[in-house]
């Protein structure tokens, strides 16, 4: 358990939220909490047998708990969209979508179904598409929330917008790096928007800090094998430098639901350098707030994946934003 003090998630009844990647680490904890709290989950899996797993678990500590599992993978724009058209077909309201999945340090350069690099594509791309997708649901909620986790590592990520996919070069680190940057871009862009044209959606970014999850092993484990994984297999063991799914999982609990949180702000842990501690406000890198950078990142993944948002207010729940429709 954290020695920080727990945020308490208020009454959630009669929320649906949408989680990415709930099967594991934060996306399962957070699945859980919410749950917990009277929240109707969907679990937007890639795998679905794993989501039904993650079902089952969090049913034994709430055995009344409101839980679906939809197939979802972020590194395929038909999946996103048959996803969203599922959820769109429903006619219901999401009231809190958490744009949660991530995969990190992939040691060679791989690409979604699209071609997109694969964790730009997953982590930025996929959840950027999915939430203009899910937007008329959400306007469609009395106070809608979006919270997208991004990472300590967007202190390091720099946009390079004539390379977003590392074909000129690759490096692995880089690359989640900019994804994560991308993702704090991405959200705090969006609150902006949703002021400016009026759609009611809280936007929010936040990080777990450093967090022992299957991230650290599933990214690496694309490549050939690789002492750089057992190396962060022993730095997640360092004392009081890490914490569990638990603890990391506060900072996106406290955007999604405390009635403190505010629209453009990012969220994290309180401890040294952020790794550990309860949920705070964070700063994040100075460049995240670059007006310009926001706006050509934008406009370039409305381009490639091909999906816009609208620049005006929404009216009501139908239909897809599909870009020149
Ligand atoms: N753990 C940390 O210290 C840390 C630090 C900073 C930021 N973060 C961020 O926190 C978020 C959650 O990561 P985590 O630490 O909980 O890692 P995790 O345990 O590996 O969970 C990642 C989740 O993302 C899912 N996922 C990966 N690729 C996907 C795809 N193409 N489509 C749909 N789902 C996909 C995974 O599914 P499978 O189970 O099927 O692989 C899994 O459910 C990520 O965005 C990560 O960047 C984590």
């Amino acid at each position: 358990m954290s020695k920080h003090p727990q945020f308490s998630v208020p009454d959630q009844s009669g929320v649906l939220a949408v989680v990415t990647g709930a099967n594991s680490g934060i996306g399962l904890e957070v699945t859980r909490r919410l749950a917990g709290a009277g929240a109707e989950v969907v679990l937007a899996v890639r795998n679905a047998e794993k989501g039904r797993q993650a079902v089952e678990r969090i049913l034994v500590d709430h055995p009344a708990a409101t839980l679906s599992v939809e197939t979802l993978d972020l590194s395929d724009l038909g999946s996103i969209s048959a996803f969203a058209d599922r959820m769109t077909q429903q006619a219901r309201a999401i009231d809190l979508l958490i744009n949660n999945a991530g995969i990190m340090a992939v040691p060679a350069r791989h690409t979604t179904v699209d071609g997109f690099e694969l964790q730009f594509g997953t982590n930025f791309l996929g959840h950027f598409a999915l939430t203009a997708r899910l937007l008329p649901s959400l306007v469609a909620a009395p106070n809608p929330r979006v919270v997208t986790l991004s990472s300590g590592a967007a202190s390091m990520g720099t946009i390079k917008l004539d390379n977003l996919n590392s074909e000129r070069s690759y490096q692995a680190w880089r690359a989640y790096a900019q994804s994560k940057l991308a993702d704090l871009m991405f959200a705090i862009e969006l609150d902006r928007r949703s002021r400016e044209y009026c759609w009611g959606v809280m936007s929010t970014a936040s990080h777990p800090g450093v967090t022992r999850t299957n991230l650290q092993t599933t990214g690496p484990r694309l490549g050939k094998p690789n002492p750089r994984i057992d190396i962060s297999r022993w730095v997640m063991k360092l004392p009081g430098m890490t914490q569990d799914p638990d603890a990391g999982a506060l900072p996106t609990l406290y955007a999604a639901t405390s009635p403190e949180a505010q629209g453009g702000r990012y969220y994290g842990p309180d401890g040294f350098g952020q790794m550990t501690g309860g949920p705070t406000t964070v700063s994040g890198p100075r460049r995240a707030h670059d007006a310009a950078t926001a706006q050509g990142l934008w406009d370039t993944a409305e381009r490639l994946t091909g999906v816009g948002f609208p620049t005006g207010p929404i009216e009501n729940l139908s239909g897809t934003n599909a870009v020149g429709s």
